[in-house]
C-alpha cells in the first residue's frame, strides 16, 4: 500500500470528490482526518473505525479553524503527512448580473483564501515536525479557460494554480511538495446544479467520451500525486479532465 501509516487531512470531505479521495486514501493505508463544514455532513463516515478516520468540522475561510484542524490531525495520529485542500464552491451568474458587493467574496473566501489557509497551516506544521510532506490543492481546468457565467470561480482557481507554484518554491527547502489537480467536469453534487438548469444532457454531449469524469478517477490520480512515486512532480497543476480544456465543443455536433 502506497500510503501506509501516512496521515492525511482532506477538506470538502463530504462532497463528491472529497469522499472518493478519502475512500482511495484509506485503501492505500492512510489515516484520514475528514473535514467539512458540519458534523451532520460528516456522518457519512460514521462507520469507519476511529483508528483509520476521524472527522473535524471546519470552515476553511477561518484560519484559526484550519490551524486547529491541522493540529488535531497531528495530535490524533502523531504527525501530518498529506494536506488536501479540496473544499470549493461555485457561482453560476453572468458577470453583468453580479452584485459586486455580495458575489465576489464568498467564492474567493472558500476557493482562494481557504486554500491559502491550508497551505500556511500545513507548511508550518511540516516545518515544526521537521518531516517531509505533500500539499495537494484542488484547482479546475477553468483556471486555464475562459467560461461564461463562472467569473469568480475561474479567477479563484487561477489563484490556486499560482499559490501552488509559489508555495512549492518556498517550501522546497523544508522538503514539502505542493501540487494541484485540475478536474474538468466530474459527476458530483456541484456539477448536478446543471441538472436543475436543464443543461445536463447538453453538457454531457460536450464531453469527449460523452460521459463525465467519475470522482473515483480523480481520487486515483490524487493518490498517485501524494505518494512517493510522484516525488519529481512539484509546483504544477496536473490536468485530470478528459481533455476538456483542449477542444472547442461540440466536437461533431
Ligand atoms: N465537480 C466538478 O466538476 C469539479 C470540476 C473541477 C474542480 N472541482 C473542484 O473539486 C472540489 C470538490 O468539489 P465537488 O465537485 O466534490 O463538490 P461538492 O459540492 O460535492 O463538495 C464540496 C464540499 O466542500 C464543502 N465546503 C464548502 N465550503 C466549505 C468551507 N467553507 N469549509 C469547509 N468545507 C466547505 C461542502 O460542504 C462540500 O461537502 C472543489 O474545489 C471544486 O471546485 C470540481
Amino acid at each position: 500500500m502506497r500510503l501506509n501509516n501516512k496521515t492525511a487531512v482532506v477538506t470538502g470531505a463530504a462532497g463528491g470528490i472529497g469522499q472518493a479521495i478519502i475512500q482511495k486514501l484509506l485503501t492505500e493505508g492512510a489515516r484520514v482526518v475528514a473535514a467539512d463544514l458540519s458534523a451532520d455532513a460528516l456522518k457519512v463516515f460514521q462507520d469507519i473505525p476511529a483508528d483509520k478516520l476521524v472527522t473535524f468540522a471546519v470552515d476553511v475561510t477561518d484560519f484559526k479553524q484550519v490551524e486547529a484542524m491541522v493540529k488535531h490531525a497531528a495530535d490524533t495520529f502523531g504527525q501530518l503527512d498529506i494536506m488536501i485542500n479540496n473544499a470549493g464552491i461555485g457561482l453560476a451568474k453572468p458577470l453583468l448580473d453580479h452584485d459586486p458587493v455580495g458575489d465576489f467574496d464568498p467564492v474567493t473566501n472558500v476557493n482562494q483564501k481557504g486554500v491559502y489557509h491550508g497551505i500556511v497551516a500545513a507548511g508550518r506544521q511540516f516545518r515544526d515536525q521537521g518531516t517531509k510532506g505533500v500539499i495537494m490543492n484542488t484547482s479546475s481546468v477553468y483556471a486555464q479557460m475562459a467560461a461564461e457565467m463562472t467569473f469568480t470561480y475561474n479567477v479563484s482557481k487561477a489563484a490556486v494554480d499560482m499559490m501552488t507554484k509559489c508555495a512549492a518554491l518556498e517550501f522546497a527547502p523544508i522538503g514539502v511538495r505542493v501540487c494541484a489537480i485540475a478536474p474538468g467536469r466530474v459527476d458530483t453534487p456541484m456539477l448536478r446544479q446543471y441538472e436543475a438548469l436543464g443543461l445536463w444532457e447538453h453538457i454531457r454531449k460536450e464531453q469527449m467520451r460523452n460521459t463525465f469524469t467519475q470522482p473515483s478517477e480523480i481520487a486515483d490520480v490524487v493518490a498517485f500525486l501524494v505518494s512517493d512515486e510522484a516525488n519529481c512532480i512539484n509546483g504544477c497543476t496536473v490536468n485530470a479532465s478528459d481533455g476538456f480544456e483542449n477542444f472547442k465543443y461540440p466536437l461533431l455536433g
